[in-house]
């Protein structure tokens, strides 16, 4: 890609009520849309999350475990299905308000081995970014050469993008303000963490823990074990609360925004 990328994820935790199955947050959609056109960053990929399209159907199949009955291949088609009524969602709105996305599903060009991306077709990607265009890709059911298939998360794919395109930052968007000393959903006393290393990350043993909701990929320690390869190689990371106006506007224009950083150091 001409220009370094940028890689801003849009979490299922904010663009959908992850309480409710197939419930998405439509203004928030809109928004989040409106505040990507408003940053007009020049080189941008989208990854958004599943929420409650993704892991409720995933978790019921139990296709994390990969392949093992036959009972489970109708769960690979609805929950892939699902995510494209998401998917449509976020496009529809994104194309109203004049950003040039364009949809790359994660279950026709990524596959993977042992849950893990073991290869991605990545020239359609330069050229679309290299076009002006904003490739937008989610967490989805994909095929998987040892367990038959496997759900990659939007966080692992945020981190193979932006790996594979040496992009210059990454964005999460989440439903709070980024990284807590304990997850601020269960802990009043949970303090916001606003600038961390890697190295800290490793010896200050914050209580990173998983999702109240239902998150079949690990929840924020998921993310956050998914996101350090990036980190490792000095990508910056923003956490953000995109619940909140104007957070990833702000993020996306590279402005002070409140939230945390997590950098190599
Ligand atoms: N130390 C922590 N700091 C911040 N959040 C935490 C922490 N520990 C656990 N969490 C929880 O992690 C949740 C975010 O993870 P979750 O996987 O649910 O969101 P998401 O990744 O946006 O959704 P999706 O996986 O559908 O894209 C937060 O809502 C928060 O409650
Ligand atoms: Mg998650």
């Amino acid at each position: 890609m001409s220009v370094k990328p940028t890689v801003l994820k849009l979490g299922g935790s904010e663009i959908t009520d992850k309480e409710k199955p197939l419930t998405p947050n439509l203004q928030i959609i809109e928004r989040l849309a409106d505040e990507i056109a408003q940053a007009k960053v020049s080189s941008l990929i989208v990854v958004h999350g599943g929420g409650s399209f993704g892991h409720h159907i995933a978790k019921q199949y139990k296709l994390t475990e990969g392949y093992s009955d036959p009972s489970q291949v109708v769960g690979f088609s609805e929950t892939h299905r699902a995510m494209t009524k998401l998917n449509s969602l976020v496009m529809d709105s994104l194309i109203s308000h004049n950003v040039n996305a364009v949809v790359v599903q994660p279950s026709s060009c990524v596959v993977m081995k042992a849950g893990r991306i073991q290869s991605m077709e990545k020239k359609p990607l330069i050229r679309m970014v290299d076009m002006g265009l904003v490739p937008v890709l989610y967490g989805d059911a994909v095929l998987d050469s040892d367990k038959g298939f496997a759900i990659l998360s939007g966080d692992q794919l945020v981190t193979s993008l932006a790996l594979n395109f040496g992009a210059s930052r990454i964005i999460m968007g989440g439903d709070v303000d980024g990284l807590y000393t304990k997850d601020p959903k269960v802990n009043k006393s949970a303090r916001l963490v606003d600038r961390v290393t890697l190295e800290e990350l490793k010896t200050q043993k914050h209580d990173i823990e998983g999702s109240k909701a239902t998150d079949v990929t690990g929840g924020m320690l998921g993310k956050v074990r998914e996101l350090i390869p990036a980190i490792e190689q000095n990508i910056q990371v923003l956490l953000v609360n995109a619940t909140k106006p104007l957070r990833v506007y702000k993020a996306l224009r590279g402005e002070e925004v409140t939230g945390t950083i997590i950098e190599r150091g």
